[in-house]
């Protein structure tokens, strides 16, 4: 047996200096070392041997297979850095070739705009606020003095989640959630996403964004309201753009206005824009209604404030003249890339 271990060991390692691959090692390993290897089969015949004879060939048997490992390990190494040389002599890299084209991606049109409309706002002292997406029914009509049986709170008008919980309709409840939180002097926007029940079209879709403002302080006045918002739509239109008061009618402001500014693209003239009247519709505004305040714990007869919300993606389409919304929500590169 004793020579049988060593005849294994010879061939073995004969057999090692004669491999070229990785995969040809392999098979040697498998030939002697495997479960069904020449080691392997004569180690099972150490049953038969006697007690004196088992540990000594146990030995033999435990350096012969050392050895084998060992050869196969340092052959592995060569062969690895042959291998590797010969790529290295093989490949050539050319270092001139041009490199893989990095594209940059860009902010969305409403991610634009929003911006736009933030950096316009913060500038005039606005801080900007937050509010859940998954609003309560509370927050979003009842504490904004919507009265019970007003239309929009209609199943489809509006997306509930159950009874008391909806997807919010409009950012006015983040006026709520700031005057509970906040005690005036108040100055906030708040932009984001908001939900209602419509069928898409080119005016509409079930997901769009709006801009909420609020100012609460001691003396501000509709004066302040107009002052404000003349200031943003210059900037957000063009120095030239003048704006207009319409009397109009939300729950949670008293008195309510649509406001409505000076074509930019045809500075007030009449064009396909403006469809000829030379105003577009910007946005809803008006002196919080003092119901709103006492809602929120904030005394109508110290204070007073103004609000108004916008629709940040009818304002884009206007601003780049897009006449489909839904085309900001396709996800095509080829519109997104002109903005
Ligand atoms: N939330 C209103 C809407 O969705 C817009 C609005 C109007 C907001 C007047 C205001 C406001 O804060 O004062 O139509």
């Amino acid at each position: 047996m004793q020579e049988e271990l060593k005849n294994i060991e010879i061939c073995a390692i004969a057999d090692i200096k004669n491999t070229n691959t990785s995969e040809e090692i392999d098979k040697v390993r498998v030939k002697y070392l495997g479960k069904k290897g020449e080691l392997t089969k004569v180690l099972r015949g150490m049953g038969k041997l006697s007690s004196e004879q088992r540990p000594v060939i146990g030995k033999i048997a435990n350096n012969v297979r050392e050895n084998i490992e060992q050869s196969i390990v340092s052959r592995i190494n060569k062969i690895k850095q042959e291998e590797l040389n010969s790529r290295l002599s093989s490949e050539v890299i050319d270092v001139t070739m041009p490199g893989q084209k990095i594209t940059l991606g860009k902010k969305h049109p409403i991610t634009q705009s929003m911006d736009d409309l933030i950096g316009i706002f913060t500038k005039m002292g606005f801080k900007v606020a937050e509010g859940p997406e998954v609003e309560s029914v509370y927050y979003n009509f009842d504490a904004l003095n919507a009265a019970k049986n007003h239309p929009s709170r209609d199943m489809s008008d509006t997306f509930y989640i159950d009874e008391n919980t909806i997807l919010r309709t409009q950012t006015s409840p983040v006026q709520v959630r700031t005057m509970e939180k906040t005690k005036p002097p108040i100055r906030i926007i708040s932009p984001g996403r908001c939900f209602r029940n419509d069928t898409p079209d080119a005016t509409h879709t079930p997901m769009f964004h709006q801009l909420e403002g609020l100012v609460v302080d001691k003396g501000i006045t509709l004066g302040d309201l107009k002052g404000t918002l003349e200031v943003f739509a210059k900037y957000f239109f063009g120095s030239q753009t003048k704006i207009k008061f319409r009397p109009h009618y939300f729950p949670f402001t008293e008195p309510s206005a649509e406001v409505d500014a000076t074509c930019f693209k045809c500075t007030g003239k009449g064009c396909s824009l403006c469809k000829g009247s030379g105003w577009i519709e910007l946005l809803g505004a008006g002196m919080v209604h003092p119901n709103v305040l006492r809602n929120c714990n904030i005394d109508p007869e110290i204070y007073s404030g103004f609000a108004f919300g916008m629709g940040i993606d009818r304002l884009t389409m206007m601003k780049y003249g897009i006449d489909d919304i839904r085309l900001f929500f396709e996800n095509d590169m080829r519109f997104l890339n002109q903005f």
